[in-house]
Protein backbone atom coordinates (compact mmCIF):
# COMPACT_ATOMS: atom_id res chain seq x y z
CA UNK A 1 0.00 0.00 0.00
CA UNK A 2 1.13 4.07 -0.85
CA UNK A 3 1.50 5.73 2.13
CA UNK A 4 -1.25 8.61 2.35
CA UNK A 5 2.06 11.81 2.64
CA UNK A 6 2.89 10.47 -0.76
CA UNK A 7 -0.21 11.09 -2.11
CA UNK A 8 0.03 14.75 -0.75
CA UNK A 9 3.12 14.92 -2.42
CA UNK A 10 2.24 13.95 -5.75
CA UNK A 11 -0.73 15.59 -6.07
CA UNK A 12 1.14 18.84 -5.47
CA UNK A 13 4.32 18.09 -8.18
CA UNK A 14 1.45 17.06 -10.16
CA UNK A 15 -0.39 20.59 -10.03
CA UNK A 16 3.38 22.52 -10.38
CA UNK A 17 4.31 20.57 -13.16
CA UNK A 18 0.64 20.81 -15.36
CA UNK A 19 1.08 22.39 -18.66
CA UNK A 20 -1.39 24.02 -21.34
CA UNK A 21 -0.28 25.56 -24.66
CA UNK A 22 0.66 28.94 -24.72
CA UNK A 23 -0.80 30.44 -27.88
CA UNK A 24 -3.24 31.92 -28.22
CA UNK A 25 -2.81 32.87 -24.27
CA UNK A 26 -6.19 34.98 -24.23
CA UNK A 27 -7.78 31.15 -24.65
CA UNK A 28 -4.95 29.37 -22.21
CA UNK A 29 -4.26 32.04 -19.58
CA UNK A 30 -7.45 31.42 -18.33
CA UNK A 31 -6.78 27.85 -18.08
CA UNK A 32 -3.88 28.29 -16.19
CA UNK A 33 -5.21 30.53 -13.72
CA UNK A 34 -8.15 28.12 -12.76
CA UNK A 35 -5.28 25.79 -11.81
CA UNK A 36 -2.84 28.22 -10.64
CA UNK A 37 -5.69 29.99 -7.81
CA UNK A 38 -5.83 26.14 -6.59
CA UNK A 39 -8.86 25.05 -4.82
CA UNK A 40 -8.86 22.00 -2.76
CA UNK A 41 -7.86 19.43 -5.56
CA UNK A 42 -10.24 16.74 -3.78
CA UNK A 43 -11.44 14.83 -6.87
CA UNK A 44 -7.67 14.04 -7.98
CA UNK A 45 -6.90 13.54 -4.31
CA UNK A 46 -9.83 10.78 -4.01
CA UNK A 47 -8.98 9.11 -6.96
CA UNK A 48 -5.23 8.54 -5.58
CA UNK A 49 -6.21 7.62 -2.84
CA UNK A 50 -7.96 4.86 -3.49
CA UNK A 51 -5.41 3.99 -6.28
CA UNK A 52 -2.89 3.94 -3.19
CA UNK A 53 -5.45 1.85 -1.54
CA UNK A 54 -4.43 -1.72 -4.33
CA UNK A 55 -0.79 -0.29 -4.99
CA UNK A 56 2.21 -0.83 -3.56
CA UNK A 57 3.63 2.63 -5.52
CA UNK A 58 2.57 5.45 -8.27
CA UNK A 59 2.88 4.75 -11.82
CA UNK A 60 2.02 7.41 -14.51
CA UNK A 61 -1.15 5.34 -15.77
CA UNK A 62 -2.70 7.39 -12.83
CA UNK A 63 -1.30 10.34 -13.23
CA UNK A 64 -3.17 12.10 -16.13
CA UNK A 65 -6.72 10.60 -15.29
CA UNK A 66 -6.00 11.96 -11.90
CA UNK A 67 -4.98 15.36 -12.92
CA UNK A 68 -8.14 15.15 -16.20
CA UNK A 69 -10.80 14.91 -13.40
CA UNK A 70 -9.73 18.33 -12.01
CA UNK A 71 -9.32 19.98 -15.11
CA UNK A 72 -12.77 18.65 -15.66
CA UNK A 73 -14.11 19.86 -12.19
CA UNK A 74 -12.44 23.14 -13.02
CA UNK A 75 -13.72 23.40 -16.28
CA UNK A 76 -17.21 22.76 -14.90
CA UNK A 77 -17.06 25.37 -12.34
CA UNK A 78 -15.38 28.05 -14.88
CA UNK A 79 -19.04 27.81 -16.98
CA UNK A 80 -20.66 27.46 -13.49
CA UNK A 81 -19.61 31.06 -12.32
CA UNK A 82 -21.01 32.46 -15.74
CA UNK A 83 -24.50 30.82 -15.18
CA UNK A 84 -24.24 31.60 -11.55
CA UNK A 85 -22.96 35.23 -12.17
CA UNK A 86 -20.39 34.64 -9.20
CA UNK A 87 -18.35 37.20 -9.03
CA UNK A 88 -15.57 35.34 -6.50
CA UNK A 89 -13.92 31.82 -7.00
CA UNK A 90 -11.09 30.33 -5.06
CA UNK A 91 -10.90 34.11 -3.08
CA UNK A 92 -10.06 35.53 -6.56
CA UNK A 93 -12.08 37.28 -9.54
CA UNK A 94 -13.79 34.19 -11.24
CA UNK A 95 -12.67 34.25 -15.18
CA UNK A 96 -15.74 35.79 -16.44
CA UNK A 97 -15.37 39.00 -14.03
CA UNK A 98 -11.94 38.97 -15.36
CA UNK A 99 -11.66 38.60 -18.86
CA UNK A 100 -15.24 38.27 -19.70
CA UNK A 101 -18.15 35.35 -20.64
CA UNK A 102 -17.28 34.75 -24.17
CA UNK A 103 -13.56 34.20 -23.15
CA UNK A 104 -15.18 32.08 -20.20
CA UNK A 105 -17.11 30.09 -22.73
CA UNK A 106 -14.15 29.25 -24.83
CA UNK A 107 -12.06 28.63 -22.62
CA UNK A 108 -14.04 26.46 -20.86
CA UNK A 109 -14.73 24.44 -24.28
CA UNK A 110 -11.08 23.89 -24.44
CA UNK A 111 -10.35 23.09 -20.68
CA UNK A 112 -12.71 20.38 -21.44
CA UNK A 113 -11.55 19.05 -24.31
CA UNK A 114 -7.85 19.19 -22.34
CA UNK A 115 -9.45 16.84 -19.58
CA UNK A 116 -10.82 14.62 -22.08
CA UNK A 117 -6.87 14.75 -23.52
CA UNK A 118 -5.90 13.54 -20.48
CA UNK A 119 -8.02 11.06 -19.43
CA UNK A 120 -7.29 9.34 -23.07
CA UNK A 121 -3.92 8.97 -21.05
CA UNK A 122 -5.07 6.02 -19.30
CA UNK A 123 -3.41 2.39 -20.53
CA UNK A 124 -5.28 1.07 -23.40
CA UNK A 125 -6.49 -2.29 -21.89
CA UNK A 126 -8.53 0.21 -19.55
CA UNK A 127 -9.72 2.90 -21.81
CA UNK A 128 -12.74 1.58 -23.04
CA UNK A 129 -14.38 1.35 -19.62
CA UNK A 130 -12.06 4.77 -18.02
CA UNK A 131 -13.86 6.61 -21.16
CA UNK A 132 -17.19 5.47 -20.54
CA UNK A 133 -17.33 6.32 -16.94
CA UNK A 134 -15.82 9.36 -17.63
CA UNK A 135 -17.89 10.77 -20.54
CA UNK A 136 -21.08 9.00 -18.29
CA UNK A 137 -20.14 11.68 -15.49
CA UNK A 138 -19.19 14.17 -17.74
CA UNK A 139 -23.08 14.30 -18.97
CA UNK A 140 -24.37 13.81 -15.72
CA UNK A 141 -22.94 17.08 -14.75
CA UNK A 142 -24.35 18.84 -17.16
CA UNK A 143 -28.23 16.81 -16.67
CA UNK A 144 -27.70 18.10 -12.79
CA UNK A 145 -26.76 21.55 -13.79
CA UNK A 146 -29.90 21.44 -16.16
CA UNK A 147 -32.18 20.64 -13.20
CA UNK A 148 -30.31 23.35 -10.68
CA UNK A 149 -31.21 25.97 -13.29
CA UNK A 150 -34.56 25.06 -13.67
CA UNK A 151 -34.88 25.11 -9.86
CA UNK A 152 -34.27 28.48 -9.73
CA UNK A 153 -37.81 29.22 -10.67
CA UNK A 154 -39.61 26.87 -9.06
CA UNK A 155 -40.59 27.72 -5.93
CA UNK A 156 -41.15 24.15 -3.96
CA UNK A 157 -38.75 21.79 -4.68
CA UNK A 158 -39.01 18.37 -3.19
CA UNK A 159 -35.81 16.75 -0.93
CA UNK A 160 -35.94 13.90 -3.19
CA UNK A 161 -35.78 16.03 -6.17
CA UNK A 162 -32.95 17.72 -4.69
CA UNK A 163 -30.81 14.80 -3.90
CA UNK A 164 -31.34 13.57 -7.43
CA UNK A 165 -29.97 17.40 -8.82
CA UNK A 166 -27.22 17.00 -6.62
CA UNK A 167 -26.25 13.79 -7.12
CA UNK A 168 -25.74 14.11 -10.57
CA UNK A 169 -24.13 17.80 -10.53
CA UNK A 170 -21.72 17.08 -7.59
CA UNK A 171 -21.58 13.34 -6.19
CA UNK A 172 -21.19 11.86 -9.45
CA UNK A 173 -18.12 12.96 -10.14
CA UNK A 174 -16.23 11.81 -7.04
CA UNK A 175 -17.94 9.29 -7.40
CA UNK A 176 -16.04 8.72 -11.01
CA UNK A 177 -13.18 10.05 -9.27
CA UNK A 178 -12.86 6.78 -7.03
CA UNK A 179 -14.06 4.41 -9.37
CA UNK A 180 -11.63 5.48 -11.48
CA UNK A 181 -9.26 4.93 -8.90
CA UNK A 182 -10.18 1.90 -8.29
CA UNK A 183 -10.36 0.67 -12.17
CA UNK A 184 -6.73 2.26 -12.88
CA UNK A 185 -5.54 0.28 -9.40
CA UNK A 186 -7.00 -2.83 -10.28
CA UNK A 187 -9.77 -3.33 -8.02
CA UNK A 188 -12.19 -6.08 -8.83
CA UNK A 189 -16.07 -5.04 -10.18
CA UNK A 190 -17.12 -5.71 -6.53
CA UNK A 191 -14.69 -3.01 -5.35
CA UNK A 192 -14.84 -0.87 -7.94
CA UNK A 193 -18.38 -0.83 -7.58
CA UNK A 194 -18.58 0.03 -3.60
CA UNK A 195 -16.16 2.65 -3.84
CA UNK A 196 -17.90 4.04 -6.80
CA UNK A 197 -20.97 4.15 -3.89
CA UNK A 198 -17.91 5.39 -1.47
CA UNK A 199 -17.43 8.32 -3.78
CA UNK A 200 -20.86 9.07 -4.25
CA UNK A 201 -22.36 9.34 -0.91
CA UNK A 202 -19.46 11.62 -0.03
CA UNK A 203 -20.29 14.22 -2.93
CA UNK A 204 -24.26 14.15 -1.14
CA UNK A 205 -22.07 15.00 1.73
CA UNK A 206 -19.96 17.70 0.33
CA UNK A 207 -22.84 19.09 -1.61
CA UNK A 208 -24.83 19.71 1.18
CA UNK A 209 -21.92 21.44 2.91
CA UNK A 210 -21.40 23.22 0.33
CA UNK A 211 -24.82 24.79 -0.09
CA UNK A 212 -24.37 25.36 4.13
CA UNK A 213 -21.27 27.35 3.55
CA UNK A 214 -22.83 29.03 1.00
CA UNK A 215 -25.16 30.79 3.98
CA UNK A 216 -23.22 30.12 6.82
CA UNK A 217 -19.19 30.00 6.09
CA UNK A 218 -16.48 32.73 6.35
CA UNK A 219 -15.94 34.21 3.11
CA UNK A 220 -12.08 33.98 3.55
CA UNK A 221 -11.88 30.23 4.02
CA UNK A 222 -15.20 29.62 1.80
CA UNK A 223 -13.70 31.86 -1.15
CA UNK A 224 -16.66 32.57 -2.48
CA UNK A 225 -19.30 35.38 -1.32
CA UNK A 226 -21.82 34.32 1.17
CA UNK A 227 -25.61 34.41 -0.09
CA UNK A 228 -25.11 33.67 -3.10
CA UNK A 229 -27.06 30.98 -3.57
CA UNK A 230 -29.94 32.49 -1.96
CA UNK A 231 -29.45 35.83 -3.94
CA UNK A 232 -29.97 33.81 -7.10
CA UNK A 233 -33.17 31.67 -5.59
CA UNK A 234 -31.30 28.61 -5.74
CA UNK A 235 -32.58 25.60 -4.30
CA UNK A 236 -29.55 24.68 -1.52
CA UNK A 237 -30.42 22.17 1.03
CA UNK A 238 -31.11 24.62 3.40
CA UNK A 239 -33.85 26.15 1.31
CA UNK A 240 -35.32 22.78 0.79
CA UNK A 241 -35.22 21.39 3.96
CA UNK A 242 -36.70 25.00 5.04
CA UNK A 243 -39.66 24.28 2.97
CA UNK A 244 -40.21 21.04 4.81
CA UNK A 245 -40.25 22.25 7.91
CA UNK A 246 -42.09 25.79 8.50
CA UNK A 247 -45.56 26.49 9.20
CA UNK A 248 -46.46 29.11 6.68
CA UNK A 249 -44.96 28.04 3.17
CA UNK A 250 -46.88 30.67 1.73
CA UNK A 251 -44.56 33.14 3.10
CA UNK A 252 -41.26 31.55 2.40
CA UNK A 253 -41.80 31.21 -0.69
CA UNK A 254 -42.41 34.96 -0.89
CA UNK A 255 -39.69 35.99 1.31
CA UNK A 256 -37.06 33.84 -0.87
CA UNK A 257 -38.94 35.56 -4.52
CA UNK A 258 -38.77 38.96 -3.30
CA UNK A 259 -36.58 40.47 -5.78
CA UNK A 260 -33.44 42.76 -4.50
CA UNK A 261 -31.83 45.73 -6.57
CA UNK A 262 -29.53 47.91 -4.52
CA UNK A 263 -26.72 46.30 -1.82
CA UNK A 264 -28.79 47.06 1.25
CA UNK A 265 -31.78 45.07 -0.31
CA UNK A 266 -29.48 41.69 -0.89
CA UNK A 267 -28.38 42.04 2.32
CA UNK A 268 -31.41 42.25 4.05
CA UNK A 269 -32.71 39.53 1.97
CA UNK A 270 -29.15 37.23 3.15
CA UNK A 271 -30.07 38.05 6.85
CA UNK A 272 -34.04 37.51 6.99
CA UNK A 273 -33.39 33.91 5.03
CA UNK A 274 -30.72 32.73 7.09
CA UNK A 275 -32.75 33.86 10.45
CA UNK A 276 -35.35 31.93 9.35
CA UNK A 277 -33.39 28.88 8.64
CA UNK A 278 -31.86 29.82 12.25
CA UNK A 279 -35.39 29.56 13.59
CA UNK A 280 -36.37 26.52 11.90
CA UNK A 281 -33.23 24.83 12.98
CA UNK A 282 -31.84 23.92 9.42
CA UNK A 283 -28.69 24.52 10.24
CA UNK A 284 -28.29 21.51 12.46
CA UNK A 285 -30.34 19.74 10.06
CA UNK A 286 -27.68 19.85 7.61
CA UNK A 287 -24.99 19.07 9.94
CA UNK A 288 -27.09 16.07 10.66
CA UNK A 289 -27.02 14.91 7.24
CA UNK A 290 -23.78 14.96 6.57
CA UNK A 291 -22.95 12.95 9.17
CA UNK A 292 -25.59 10.25 7.78
CA UNK A 293 -23.77 10.51 4.45
CA UNK A 294 -20.39 10.10 5.64
CA UNK A 295 -21.70 7.28 7.59
CA UNK A 296 -23.31 6.23 4.64
CA UNK A 297 -20.10 6.18 2.72
CA UNK A 298 -18.57 4.20 4.82
CA UNK A 299 -21.12 1.11 4.93
CA UNK A 300 -20.57 1.46 1.24
CA UNK A 301 -17.13 -0.38 1.58
CA UNK A 302 -17.89 -2.56 4.60
CA UNK A 303 -18.30 -5.51 3.09
CA UNK A 304 -15.21 -5.19 1.02
CA UNK A 305 -13.23 -7.16 4.06
CA UNK A 306 -10.32 -3.74 2.88
CA UNK A 307 -8.95 -4.78 6.73
CA UNK A 308 -8.37 -1.80 9.50
CA UNK A 309 -5.77 0.15 7.92
CA UNK A 310 -7.38 1.06 4.45
CA UNK A 311 -10.35 1.16 6.15
CA UNK A 312 -9.56 3.98 8.40
CA UNK A 313 -7.77 5.41 5.36
CA UNK A 314 -11.08 5.93 3.83
CA UNK A 315 -12.68 7.26 6.92
CA UNK A 316 -10.24 9.68 7.49
CA UNK A 317 -10.32 10.95 3.53
CA UNK A 318 -14.60 11.02 4.47
CA UNK A 319 -13.79 13.05 7.76
CA UNK A 320 -11.51 15.58 6.54
CA UNK A 321 -13.54 16.35 3.16
CA UNK A 322 -16.42 17.44 4.84
CA UNK A 323 -14.74 19.02 8.23
CA UNK A 324 -14.63 22.39 6.96
CA UNK A 325 -18.15 22.53 7.25
CA UNK A 326 -18.04 21.89 11.29
C1 LIG B 1 -17.13 23.44 -5.81
O1 LIG B 1 -16.23 22.39 -5.68
C2 LIG B 1 -18.36 22.95 -6.49
C3 LIG B 1 -19.05 21.93 -5.70
C4 LIG B 1 -19.29 20.77 -6.17
C5 LIG B 1 -19.55 22.25 -4.38
P1 LIG B 1 -15.00 22.47 -4.70
O2 LIG B 1 -15.46 22.96 -3.36
O3 LIG B 1 -14.27 21.19 -4.75
O4 LIG B 1 -14.13 23.63 -5.35
P2 LIG B 1 -12.58 23.85 -5.35
O5 LIG B 1 -12.04 23.03 -6.46
O6 LIG B 1 -12.01 23.43 -4.03
O7 LIG B 1 -12.40 25.32 -5.60
C1 LIG C 1 -21.68 23.53 -8.63
O1 LIG C 1 -22.57 23.76 -7.62
C2 LIG C 1 -21.57 22.14 -9.02
C3 LIG C 1 -20.91 22.03 -10.33
C4 LIG C 1 -21.12 21.00 -11.04
C5 LIG C 1 -20.00 23.04 -10.85
P1 LIG C 1 -22.48 25.22 -7.01
O2 LIG C 1 -22.96 26.24 -7.98
O3 LIG C 1 -23.10 25.19 -5.66
O4 LIG C 1 -20.90 25.38 -6.83
P2 LIG C 1 -20.22 26.67 -6.27
O5 LIG C 1 -20.85 26.96 -4.94
O6 LIG C 1 -20.43 27.77 -7.25
O7 LIG C 1 -18.78 26.27 -6.13
MG1 LIG D 1 -24.16 26.32 -9.68
MG1 LIG E 1 -21.99 28.18 -8.43
MG1 LIG F 1 -22.41 26.22 -3.95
Amino acid sequence: MIQENQIEQTINALFKGITFPSEPSGLYDPLRYMIEIGGKRIRPRLCLTVFSLFRESFSEEIFEPAIALEVFHSFTLLHDDIMDKSPLRRGKPTVWKKWGADTAILSGDVMQIDAYRRMSKASPDKLPRVMELFSRTAAMVCEGQQYDMDFESIPDVSMDAYEKMIGLKTAELLACSAAMGAVIGGADDKAVKALYDYGYQLGMAFQVADDYLDAFGDEKVFGKPIGGDILNEKKSWLTVRALEKTSDKSSFIKLYARQVESDSEKEAKIREVKSLYERLQVPEDAQTAIVNYTDKAMDSVEDLGLGRLRTVILRRFAEKLVGRAM
